[in-house]
């Protein structure tokens, strides 16, 4: 039987800068969901891609004295660039899409033109106040004071000859629809009362201003607003309106949209707008996550108040800082980042917590059983409390998985570590070691503490790949134990288990000097340079 496939997407970024920790947020987010629905069996399509056209990119490369499409290859290709990145960061995806690529533009030229043709993109002349950094156009009541309300920059009264997509038409089978596929709810109830219940205007989907764009082939004077073209990669790259792949059927609809909340608006108005007319299903899911915040503002390129992965990630690993940022934030939430937050985090769980067991649990196999362990074990009262701890581990990691719910998942993994090494103060086995007889106890309170490390990492491994399989290898895990369905009984492992000692995977950190070097040359703060 043909596996059950899961589709899920990253938002496509501009390459106009350097990528920062947000953007890294997200798709490490979408890269953990992919893996496990993969260890879960799924046929898993993990889309990441580069949104390459609009005013921003071209003045930007103007500014650098380049070509746009030169600037973009650079901040895509380039060595340190986008898809370095995410090569660093471990991003599974399985299709990478830029919106520059030849039969994306053939795609999503089609697609104007179908709704051309169709009556829902029509012609009319546009009015409005336009945001050049967000390329957004807003009504007055959406200002913020009189300006951006997603930048918080100055709007300029604009007008142009242009072409309207008819999302009016649309709005009130979007407002039927949008909490089913919109999350977290309280997103749902900001686009009603921001956009949908006081009514939905058209809107316009071409520019003359701008060159750096897909013309609109019946009339190259216009070139597709940028978000018409951006939008449209999440079914260009399954081969929808090309030859170049085929892979629309299998895969969509979309499992899920990672988002940012600040284009929740685009992808769950504008973007179900465009399917409804195409007579495209719907994705089942759009989830607007959370910002990571930096002293109080929003990280973001162009306020240059960006903290670089690179330096976090060759510093601390890079599984120390994927983990850090599913286990530290709410998805759905804001969260505050600074460097003492993540070296805390780092030294709790990673270094104290989990670190600790596996090296605590490792020697003293090693020291009272030369590695190996021998197959007479005898059970006691401190036993199963832990054991059904772990067994039911697997439930609600999967529940909270499920919901995208990454920190409360983690979360519950660590109620486990936790356990285990009070486990160990609980049985003191250097004490049962001191006594010939105590041999099977001691035994039985081993295999069960790696049982339960067994447990939590192949959990753990979504978000910690390398580092997780290290710890498999050293606890003696055979293939057969480090799948998602052996986490569901406890004593998988062999009983006659051989580990071997490995090295310190999270050596704590000494806060105070970490500090230090974070604000120094090597600062992980502001890359103003790339302003
Ligand atoms: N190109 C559009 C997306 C088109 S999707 C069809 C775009 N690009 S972006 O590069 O500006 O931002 C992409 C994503 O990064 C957004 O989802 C945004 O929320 C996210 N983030 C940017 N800064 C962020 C933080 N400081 N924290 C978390 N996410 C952040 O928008």
């Amino acid at each position: 039987m043909a596996k059950e496939t899961f589709y899920i997407t990253t938002p496509i970024y501009y390459p106009s800068a350097k990528l920062h920790i947000g953007h890294t947020y997200c798709s490490v987010a979408a890269d953990v969901m992919a893996r496990y629905k993969r260890m879960r069996g799924y046929d898993v399509m993990f889309l990441a891609g580069t949104d390459e056209h609009g005013v921003n990119i071209e003045q930007r490369a103007k500014a650098a004295g380049v070509s746009p499409k030169d600037f973009v290859d650079s901040i895509v290709c380039d060595e340190g660039g986008i898809l370095d990145l995410w090569k660093l960061m471990n991003i599974s995806y399985d299709r990478f899409i830029r919106t520059t690529d030849d039969y994306h533009a053939e795609s999503a030229q089609k697609i104007f033109r179908t709704l051309y043709e169709k009556g829902d993109i029509y012609k009319g002349t546009y009015k409005g106040l336009y945001c050049t950094p967000c390329e957004s156009f807003w009504t007055e009541s959406q200002l913020d004071d009189g300006n951006c309300p997603d930048c918080g920059r100055e709007v300029k009264n604009a007008e142009e000859d242009a072409y309207f997509f008819r999302q009016s038409k649309y709005a009130d089978k979007i407002m039927q629809k949008i909490a089913d596929y919109l999350e977290p709810s309280s997103r749902v109830n900001e686009m009603m009362n921001n956009f949908l219940k006081p009514g939905l205007e058209d809107i316009c989907v071409s520019r003359t201003s701008i060159k750096w764009g897909i013309p609109v082939d019946f009339d190259p004077e216009h070139v597709m607003y940028v978000w018409v073209d951006a939008l449209s990669n999440y079914i260009t790259a399954l081969g929808y309106g090309n030859d170049k792949y085929n892979d629309f059927d299998k895969y969509w609809p979309c499992d899920v949209h990672f988002i940012g909340k600040e284009i929740v608006r685009f992808h769950s108005i504008l973007w179900q707008g465009m399917l409804m007319a195409l007579e495209v299903p719907l994705p089942k899911k759009v989830f607007g996550h959370g910002w990571l915040i930096f002293d109080g503002e929003k990280m973001s390129k162009s306020r240059g108040n960006v903290v670089d992965p690179v330096v976090l990630a060759e510093r601390y690993s890079v599984d120390a800082l994927r983990f850090f940022l599913l286990r530290e934030y709410t998805f759905g939430q804001d969260g505050n980042f600074t460097n003492d937050v993540l070296l805390n985090r780092i030294n709790s769980d990673l270094a104290n917590d989990i670190g600790n067991l596996v090296s605590r649990t490792v020697s003293m196999v090693e020291k009272y059983f030369g590695g190996t362990l021998p197959t007479d074990r005898a059970s006691g009262p401190e036993d199963s409390e832990l054991i059904a701890m772990a067994e039911n581990l697997h439930k609600v990691y999967e529940s909270n998985m499920e919901k995208f719910a990454f920190q409360d998942a983690l979360s519950e993994i660590f109620k486990v570590t936790s356990r285990a090494n009070k486990y160990i103060d609980e049985t003191m086995p250097w004490v049962l070691a001191k006594d010939e007889a105590n041999k099977p106890r001691l035994t039985a309170v081993l295999y069960n503490l790696l049982e339960v490390l067994r447990i939590c990492t192949v959990l753990l491994t979504p978000v910690m790949p390398d580092s997780c399989e290290k710890i498999l290898g050293f606890i003696g895990a055979a293939d057969d134990a480090r799948s998602f369905d052996s986490t569901v009984s406890f004593g998988t492992l062999s009983a006659t288990v051989t580990v071997s000692k490995g090295e310190i995977l999270f050596p704590r950190l000494d806060i105070k000097k970490e500090l230090e070097a974070l604000s120094g040359e090597n600062s992980a703060l502001p890359c103003k340079e790339e302003l």
